[in-house]
């Protein structure tokens, strides 16, 4: 008897699923770019509506419309409930054109920079070379275009936001009297600890070309005055002194010798017993981490020398610097902060 032609009878013993899934990630970023620009979300401001009155309001032709709807609602970003669609919460948050917190310009924005960013990574794997700022022109790049930059900073705040809820609680501020934000962007992560902490005060150190957006952000937070503007070069320029000192997302911008200098410049303008927290995308001591992992090859594509570095790696350069006392911790479950004490003796 014949054997079975091979391939159709000898199955592999697991589907090409995972493989499948990886290469049509792209529909949801497409279905949610979509629903923001035919304006999904503003339309359901006011409440929920059925599906042809909805397609009658975006215009919509009725090949797609009923698809399109209950795929926003399988991303989570529609509820349906019997025939009615409404904004789930996360949506009605943040995706609502003049109202509360409007986000809904960033996915794009964002996802032509990954597009750009990400099409470079065969050539950086070979070359180790991508088509980047030069040193430092990163930096003065992104405050160039103020409209960019308003809409990535309101992103950004959001994560400063929740960091420094966390911060205010996880440590005992009784004893401290200033914070120093090094490289704070537009300040926000130093008003919202000062705000927690009224004894506080506090500064945040940028390149001068930051001062307009730390100002108007802090008149529009209502805290205009209350945290002072450094402007100067972290490598070259005096950090003034402090009780605690913050690097958010800085270290991942350098490369070691780099990152070793920031720490030790940070340790020198503390003062005696001060803390220094430094927090990054850190990568777990296994590297497994697939979140972190990806955005440290994204930190390579679009810096010159970023990525992001290990716990245990930060925790050595602090004690380099002197630190005796220093250790890390998770933060938000997508973070990490390592925590450095300098001796009361110093
Ligand atoms: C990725 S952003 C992080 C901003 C903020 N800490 C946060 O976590 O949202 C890095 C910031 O560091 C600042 N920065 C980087 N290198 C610097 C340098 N050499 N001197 C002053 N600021 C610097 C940049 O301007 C930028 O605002």
């Amino acid at each position: 008897m014949e054997s079975a032609p091979e391939g159709i009878v000898d199955l592999p013993p697991i589907g090409p699923e995972p493989i499948l899934r990886l290469a049509t990630l792209v529909c949801q970023t497409e279905v949610m770019h979509a629903a923001l620009e035919l304006g999904v979300f503003g339309s359901l401001a006011e409440g929920s509506l059925t599906e042809p009155e909805l397609r009658e309001r975006l215009g919509l032709h009725e090949r797609f419309s009923k698809d399109f709807l209950d795929a926003l609602a399988g991303l989570g970003l529609l509820i349906r409930v019997g025939d009615r669609y409404r904004n789930a919460p996360v949506a009605g948050h943040y995706l609502v054109p003049g109202q509360g917190v409007y986000l809904g310009d960033y996915p794009r924005m964002v996802t032509a920079s990954f597009q750009q960013a990400w099409g470079q990574l065969s050539r950086g794997l070979r070359t180790g070379k991508v088509e980047t700022q030069p040193r430092g022109g990163f930096v003065a790049k992104s405050h160039e275009d103020q409209a960019r930059f308003k809409v990535y900073a309101e992103v950004m705040d959001h994560l400063s936001t929740r960091v420094a809820r966390d911060f205010a609680e996880r440590f005992d501020w009784s004893g401290y009297k200033d914070v120093g934000d090094l490289g704070g962007a537009r300040g926000h992560l130093a008003a919202a600890l000062l705000e927690a902490h009224p004894h506080l005060s506090g500064y945040c150190f940028e390149p001068p070309s930051a001062e307009r957006y730390l100002k108007g952000h802090m008149a529009e937070l209502g805290m205009a005055g209350r945290v002072g503007f450094v402007g100067g070069d972290l490598f070259t320029d005096p950090i003034p002194e402090a009780d605690v000192l913050v690097y958010g997302q800085v270290l991942h911008g350098w490369e070691d010798e780099e990152r070793r200098t920031l720490v030790r410049r940070a340790h020198e303008a503390l003062r005696p017993g001060g803390m220094l927290l430094v927090y990054d995308r850190m990568i777990d001591e296994e590297r497994r981490d697939q979140q972190r992992l990806l955005y440290s090859l994204y930190m390579r594509l679009v810096s010159p020398m970023g990525s992001e570095y290990r716990a245990v790696d930060c925790e050595r350069w602090l004690r380099e610097a002197g630190f005796p006392d220093v250790r890390s911790e998770p933060l938000l479950n997508t973070h990490t902060v390592v925590v450095g004490l300098k001796s009361r003796e110093e």
